[in-house]
């Protein structure tokens, strides 16, 4: 791919150097556009020897290659790092007062913004203004990494890590679709967002022959899986035992038993921006699993199994984030029959409490629902006050509206 780096002037552009590793390494033609301002912390030289191209900030240079105009119509991917608040503000404004500029004017692939600035800066109604204003065009923007900033303070506004500003451009490629009009290429609304998804049912062995287990075919998580990457998220999928392959582009975890299911999920919950607990897990395991097969005994007496119960991963995916201070937007399932005592939504509104996830979705079960069928009826409970919504159509319909719901959540929290 032809790639435009854009290095606006703030010290963040000395991070960039990595970034423009991260491309040339991967294989892609880089021509490096400082502002005037960014080869104040970065010299020219250091862009040249890097990329391997020649570097100007100046649409007098090399008049006869017409730059201004050419850099932008050949440009698969332009990358913006630091993007800072007066680069923002000249991008949002439409102007062309230097080469970078006028190359944005003129690319009609994915651009991506990797903001850089102080909090007040970034918290600034023409900030904000700016910002919205160049994601309703259609460029990715993504949020700024907190922690430490230049001098002393710290807040919102680091420049995200290259590495992450990597995967996020290759995401945007990867969905952009090929109308190459300014407002064609409409963000996906987790680009730059780590998802961790679970699926499938868990076996938990009674003999190296038998185990207990489930109906779920997994075929809910497979389709959250693929909504979640076609809004740009990357995805970790945790699967069990399923029926149906992974959509292309996860990383995928085999686990077999409840235990590894929790090992591997709160581990990556960690890293994750959202963990969504499609997963059908067994509440229970025998006690003590047998290590030969059990016979049946020539004196008639068969075996009792006892169970004791599994941990409830859901439950301690939410303590690890509330103990951490900070986490991941967490969804939980819930197949519920609905009993003499409560009706499905009642008792489906009880978990949603005791869990403690943000969002539950509600699949009612029982005369063969659900289970392994591709159409159904959800119900997305939200923790927050929000109605409950449902949901009908097929499991790509529920993922849909979950990954939305786990979306605007995300933004909800900036
Ligand atoms: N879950 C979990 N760990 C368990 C059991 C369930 O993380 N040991 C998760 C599931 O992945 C799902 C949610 O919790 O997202 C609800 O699962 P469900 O089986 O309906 O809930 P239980 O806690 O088992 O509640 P109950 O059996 O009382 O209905």
């Amino acid at each position: 791919m032809r790639v435009i780096l854009g290095v606006g002037g703030g010290i963040a552009a000395y991070k960039v150097a990595s970034l423009l590793r991260l491309f040339t390494e991967a294989g892609h033609n880089v021509t490096v556009i400082p502002t005037d301002a960014a080869t104040r912390f970065v010299g020219t030289a250091t862009w040249e020897a890097l990329s391997g191209n020649p570097v100007s900030n100046s649409v007098f240079d090399d008049v006869d290659k017409v730059n201004h105009v050419r850099l932008g119509q050949l440009a698969d991917l332009v990358v913006i790092a630091p993007a800072t608040a007066d680069l923002v503000a000249r991008a949002a404004a439409g102007m062309a007062n230097d080469l970078l500029t006028g190359t944005l004017l003129m690319a009609r692939c994915p651009v991506l913004m990797a903001p850089a600035m102080h909090t007040e800066m970034w918290e600034h109604p023409a900030t904000v203004a700016n910002i919205a204003t160049l994601r309703s065009r259609g460029t990715l923007v993504l949020d700024p990494a907190s922690g430490r900033l230049t001098g002393t303070d710290s807040g919102a506004g680091r420049l995200p890590e290259p590495a992450d500003i990597f995967a996020a451009a290759m995401a945007a490629c990867e969905g952009a679709n090929h109308d190459r009009s300014p407002t064609a290429s409409a963000p996906g609304s987790l680009v730059g967002r780590h998802l961790v998804i679970t699926a499938g049912g868990t076996r938990e062995p009674i003999d190296p022959v038998r185990y207990l287990g489930n109906r779920s075919s997994g075929k809910q998580g497979m389709a959250l899986a693929a909504a979640a990457l076609a809004e740009g998220a990357t995805v970790e999928l945790i699967v069990a035992h399923v029926e149906v392959p992974a959509p292309d582009g996860v990383d995928l975890v085999q686990v077999e038993t409840a235990e590894q299911l929790r090992t591997a999920t709160l581990r990556a919950a960690k890293q994750a921006d959202a963990l969504i607990m499609a997963a059908a897990v067994a509440d229970f395991r025998p006690a003590e699993p047998v290590l030969t097969k059990i016979k049946k005994r020539p004196d008639g007496v068969d075996p009792v199994i006892t169970l004791v119960r599994n941990p409830d991963i859901l439950r301690e995916a939410v303590e690890q984030r509330d103990a951490a201070g900070a986490g991941p937007v967490i969804v939980g399932f819930a197949a519920e029959t609905g009993d003499p005592t409560a009706d499905p939504l009642d008792h489906a509104r009880q978990k949603l409490v005791r869990k403690g996830c943000d969002l539950l979705v509600l699949n009612q079960v029982g005369d063969g629902k659900v289970f392994g069928l591709d159409d159904t009826v959800a119900t997305i409970l939200d923790a927050h006050g929000a109605e409950p919504v449902e949901v009908a159509g097929t499991k790509t319909d529920v993922a849909t509206a979950v990954v939305a719901r786990v979306a605007a959540a995300l933004t909800g929290r900036g």
